[in-house]
């Protein structure tokens, strides 16, 4: 039975990877061996089978006896371990959430109901390295991947609704924090009826605006009842490191651009966070080859995968599908929205939505440890 190391499991995406991994009976195939960088020689949790004792993530020589190592840690870890290992030989397969690895020509951005070609010929090559994407790039091909296969996008423009969970637990906490905040500031004026709405909002600006540094010490500036264009770096030529890896990413998992044969498709944008949990949203404008009626975009697209779901584009149909309440937590990924926008037959604008705990992080994980299991 494979050694399969696991680092970062008691973290928000470890946690869910762990969740998943236990409902998908992915214990029962492999011997875990649990790591911790903080707790070496306490008990491993209760998956554990022989290996029942928490390992020294920073130890290499454990790292060496598994056959699979499969880490949550984060970036800091990556960077620190992973090329340790490699130098001292270990020559086992590597999945990692964290972006660090993610470009390298000799990694793979797995997400297997997309590119399941792409990943098995690294396999036949040799590949070990198997990095999971960027939340909002998976959870966007999950919904549109088909039109991507079917070589139909000249190119995409996508408008994304972050939630405070891409930026971690902390982000998280402190969201809901200043929403809690926000509404004390106000609270015996909302219970009134007759008090006046401009004067509530005033309240709530003055709050906003004199939150403590430690109620925006993740976001750097007020989230509840906001919202912030910039995710992630500034690359310094305009553009966020978020808004790079749109396409950067989204090609690489597609097997073509740079390092590929096949020329790579534009995607271009911006990324927004917003006061939503875990549950990350785009507006999607395609530019297609060719003029295609929506019924054969959305046959397409539903018939792509198992968890895509085609929402109709009606009112009552978006309230009920097509938002992050009635998506975290679940597989699905919903597309909506779906119809000819006015500049012309090839143009179509979609919306779609997925949890970014799951097809955005731990998912495409757990199922690339399958498919080297098998
Ligand atoms: N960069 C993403 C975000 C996290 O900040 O929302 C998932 O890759």
């Amino acid at each position: 039975m494979a050694l399969v190391g696991l680092v970062g499991w008691r973290g928000m995406v470890g946690s869910v990877l762990m969740d998943r991994m236990q409902a998908e009976g992915d214990f029962a195939l492999i011997e875990p061996v649990f790591f911790s960088t903080s707790n070496a020689g306490g008990a491993a949790p209760a998956q554990a089978k022989n290996e029942t004792k928490l390992q020294d993530a920073h130890d290499i020589e454990a790292l060496k006896r598994c056959d699979i190592v499969l880490t949550c840690q984060g970036g800091d870890y990556t960077s620190a371990v992973y090329p340790k290992l490699r130098a001292a030989g270990w020559n086992g397969h590597w999945i990692d959430a964290a972006s660090t690895l993610r470009m390298n020509s000799d990694a793979v951005i797995v997400l297997d109901p997309v590119n399941l070609p792409v990943i098995k010929n690294a396999l036949a090559a040799g590949g070990r390295n198997w990095i999971g994407g960027n939340c909002t790039v998976s959870c966007m091909l999950m919904g549109v991947g088909a039109l991507y296969k079917a070589g139909l996008v000249e190119w995409m423009s996508t408008q994304t609704y972050q939630a405070a969970s891409g930026g971690g637990a902390q982000h998280m906490r402190e969201l809901l924090t200043q929403y809690g905040t926000l509404n004390a500031a106000v609270k015996p004026l909302l219970d009134d009826p007759k008090s006046a709405i401009l004067e509530i909002d005033r309240q709530v600006i003055a709050k906003q605006r004199s939150l403590s540094a430690d109620e925006t010490a993740n976001f750097g500036v007020p989230l509840g009842g906001s919202l912030i264009p910039w995710i992630d770096k500034d690359l310094g030529n305009g553009m966020s490191k978020e808004e790079w890896k749109g396409m950067a990413e989204t090609n690489k998992i597609l097997g073509q651009g740079e390092g590929f044969s096949a020329p790579a498709v534009p995607v271009d944008g911006f990324c927004v966070r917003v006061g939503a949990m875990r549950c990350h949203s785009q507006a999607l404008t395609l530019k297609l080859k060719k003029d295609v009626p929506v019924a054969d975009i959305e046959a397409l697209i539903a018939a792509d995968n198992a968890w895509v779901q085609v929402v109709p584009n009606t009112r009552e149909a978006t309230l009920q599908h097509l938002t992050p309440v009635a998506v975290t937590g679940t597989m699905t990924i919903p597309v909506g929205r779906i119809r000819k926008l006015a500049m012309g037959p090839e143009y179509v604008g979609a919306f779609t939505i997925g949890d970014q705990l799951l097809w955005g992080a731990a998912e495409p994980l757990r199922r690339m440890l399958r498919i080297l299991l098998d």
